[in-house]
């Protein structure tokens, strides 16, 4: 059965896990447990049993004590703060073993808090209902993939805020880059492909006034040590472990990741849109010269791309020398 997400035991899961990290040479009892986290021995012994259903293997009994058999990949905020060379991104942080999706998630915490910060990151181990663009869902097997959403609150009109979509695409994409050495491409406006094939995917929801953007939700799903993919997307999704066959710290893609956004949301909120436009068009072979063809969810758009105008739409050259400008939209065919 899949646990129903509750903040309050996943952070009480994180802390014994950290516990535990901290002290891998040796067993821990379930007394000692309890009495260094201030609970009670039947909570601790709860909270390892929730551990080990996560697939974390912790060796052991409350009364000879626990121990951890091998560093488990979990995304611990405990170990993902200290190492933050950000001043906003990820300063708060909400870790879940399980949630339906990390942006209905964020999108839920700007409701009942007005004032959640901007910066605020909600990463997930396991998705049940993972969202994508469109309508369409997003595979999240559990401790293989990153499930991340980011609020931002940036004082743009909303006609500005799909640039910081595509400025996500380009921090992921440099992340990747840099952990793997892999040439990742971007396929307009912000799916990272290696290949032909799909390694992240970006869904952004926006809380706007009629001029002026109230908040942002800014979710990125990078598949990271996935082995496969359900048959219908087998040959469309890939991930960082079946292209290298080895596997990697999901956290360090995070943490370059975090630094990498900031630093271009910080350069876009001085600049403008050519601090996004710019690394955007370098980093994609999608910006000049393509032929493609694009859904706009109304008809087929099919050209030769142009760059892309000061708001991130991109320009098609049609057939009869006309340019037509796509703000949002799926390539459905490229060359
Ligand atoms: C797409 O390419 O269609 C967008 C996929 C976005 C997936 C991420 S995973 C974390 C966040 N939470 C969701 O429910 N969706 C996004």
């Amino acid at each position: 059965m899949i646990p129903e997400t509750n903040p309050q035991v996943d952070q009480s899961m994180d802390e014994v896990l950290h516990f535990l990290m901290q002290n891998m040479t040796v067993s821990v009892s379930g007394e000692k447990l309890a009495r260094d986290l201030g609970v009670s021995h039947s909570r601790v012994v709860r909270w390892v049993e929730r551990l080990r259903s996560e697939g974390i293997d912790i060796l052991g009994e409350a009364f000879t004590g626990f121990r951890l058999t091998r560093l488990p990949d979990v995304l611990l905020p405990q170990l993902i703060r200290p190492r933050l060379h950000t001043q906003d991104f990820g300063r708060t942080l909400h870790h879940l073993y399980s949630v339906d999706s990390t942006n209905s998630y964020a999108v839920g915490l700007l409701g009942q808090d007005k004032s959640a910060a901007h910066g605020t990151v909600v990463m997930a181990e396991r998705q049940t209902a993972g969202r994508g663009r469109r309508g369409r869902s997003w595979i999240s097997i559990p401790g293989v993939g990153l499930y991340i959403s980011i609020i931002l609150r940036p004082e743009i009109s909303s006609s500005l805020a799909p640039l910081l979509t595509l400025g996500t695409a380009v921090a992921a994409h440099d992340a990747i880059e840099r952990a793997t050495e892999l040439e990742v491409d971007i396929k307009w406006p912000n799916d990272l492909l290696l290949g032909r094939k799909k390694i992240c995917g970006i869904l952004s929801e926006l809380e706007a006034e009629v001029d002026h953007v109230r908040a942002m939700v800014i979710g990125v799903g990078i598949n990271v040590n996935n082995e496969e993919f359900p048959e219908e997307i087998a040959d469309s999704a890939t991930s960082l472990r079946l292209e290298l066959r080895r596997t990697h710290s999901r956290i360090e893609i995070l943490l370059d990741f975090l630094h990498e956004f900031e630093r271009l949301y910080e350069q876009f909120c001085e600049k403008g849109p050519s601090a996004i436009i710019d690394p955007w068009t370098r980093s994609s072979s999608f910006a000049k010269g393509r032929a493609i063809k694009v859904d706009d969810g109304v008809r087929l758009i099919r050209g030769v791309t142009d760059g892309l105008n000061a708001l991130g739409a991109l320009r098609i050259l049609e057939a009869d020398g006309g340019i037509e400008e796509v703000y949002s939209g799926d390539v459905v065919h490229w060359e």
